[in-house]
């Protein structure tokens, strides 16, 4: 891998901090530019990262011939149309979590990525944490036989994001934890199933805390004349075509006596896996005793993050399909329309998977 990728940042924010962060590391990597629509935070973060140019739009950004790709760190409403956008201007896309807002922008996603032939790639970091990676391995062998039940979720005590930004708002986000969190825990747990097909939902979600301004988490800055009108909790159970079902339970404020740790619990015909937060173990059963075995973190092990950057670069490079294409990014976003529309309707919803 000599040549090296020009990058372009779009969206100045909190998470584009953490990729400018990764990317800067990378000898591949070329930071060429930066927009943000405050002019301010694109400047410091260039400055910051030694990013060659600040442009006043994304638009001015994409017509730079030298920039091979770019990174969309923007809020989750102008996800769709920037990422059509910079495949059409032929650019390489790393995308922020959720891919688009709903199924039918992601379904817009899809069919451009296919008609341009570039790289997209959905930036759910998850899927390189170490003890995923030991997992996967396993499941690989068949170590854990058929598995057929995963429960996963995120459950917040109090980690409402910028209260009455446009996280809260759901014109500008899609929802509240379901598809600001939920989305990974969909993506990691469909990752560790061996990508089955969702084929139906049933789903709730709540909102007792929001509309109170209770439950105020850290990350995000509040803003008191904005408005919440997402759900706080989420609750959800999804069947695959294959028979196997995932459970997820998400907050982001919720009376729950929690760690504040992301967790999956794998169950497979011959063994499970328990991963929390950095934890995780396998279970099974050895001479008919029930046997628990810590999974171990080796002291070289990269992370995740810079595993995701790696991968986007590689992908690129070498012209294959990333870990997280387009077409994960709608399964998730299937999945979310269904458990809102469920939660609606009060009935099952059948994923309705027509391009
Ligand atoms: N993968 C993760 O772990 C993770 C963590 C946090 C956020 N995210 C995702 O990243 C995205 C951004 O989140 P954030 O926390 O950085 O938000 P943020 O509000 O901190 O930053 C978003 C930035 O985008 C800018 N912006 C808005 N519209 C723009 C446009 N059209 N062109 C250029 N800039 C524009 C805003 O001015 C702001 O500076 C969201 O989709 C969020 O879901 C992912």
């Amino acid at each position: 891998m000599n040549k090296k990728i020009g990058l372009g940042f779009i969206g100045a924010g909190g998470i584009a901090g953490v990729h400018l962060e990764q990317f800067q590391q990378l000898e591949q990597a070329r930071l060429i530019g930066i927009t943000d629509v405050f002019k301010s935070a694109a400047e410091e973060k260039a400055k910051r990262f030694g990013v060659e140019i600040v442009y006043k739009t994304a638009q001015d950004l994409l017509e730079n011939p030298e920039i091979d790709a770019v990174v969309i760190c923007v809020p989750n409403k102008e996800h769709s149309s920037l990422a059509i956008e910079a495949l059409l201007a032929n650019k390489h896309v790393l995308l922020e979590k959720p891919m688009a807002l709903n199924s039918e922008q992601a379904k817009e996603i899809v069919r451009v990525q296919k008609s341009t032939n570039k790289q997209l790639m959905v930036a759910h970091q998850m899927r390189w944490q170490w003890h995923v990676q030991q997992i996967i391995k396993l499941i690989n062998k068949k170590s854990f036989g058929s598995i057929y039940h995963v429960k996963t979720g995120w459950l917040r005590r109090k980690g409402i994001p910028g209260w009455g930004s446009w996280f809260t708002q759901k014109a500008e986000s899609g929802g509240g934890p379901l598809i600001d969190i939920g989305v990974h825990m969909l993506d990691v747990s469909l990752y560790l199933m061996g990508n089955p097909k969702p084929v139906s939902v049933f789903g709730s979600t709540y909102s007792e805390f929001g509309p109170l301004q209770k439950g105020i988490g850290e990350w995000g800055k509040p803003d008191w004349q904005g408005k919440y009108d997402v759900e706080d909790l989420a609750t959800a159970l999804i069947k695959m075509e294959d028979g196997s079902t995932l459970s997820l339970d998400v907050s982001w404020a919720a009376h729950v006596d929690t760690d504040n740790q992301p967790y999956v619990q794998l169950l497979g015909t011959e063994g499970g896996a328990h991963i929390r937060g950095n934890q995780a173990k396998i279970l099974t059963e050895s001479f008919n005793q029930t046997v628990d075995l810590p999974l171990n973190q080796s002291e070289s092990v990269e992370n995740d993050r810079i595993l995701l950057s790696k991968h986007f670069l590689e992908s690129i490079v070498l012209n294959h399909e990333p870990l997280i294409p387009a077409t994960s990014g709608l399964t998730t976003n299937l999945i979310l329309d269904a458990i809102y529309e469920s939660s609606r309707t009060g009935d099952e919803v059948k994923l309705n998977w027509d391009l």
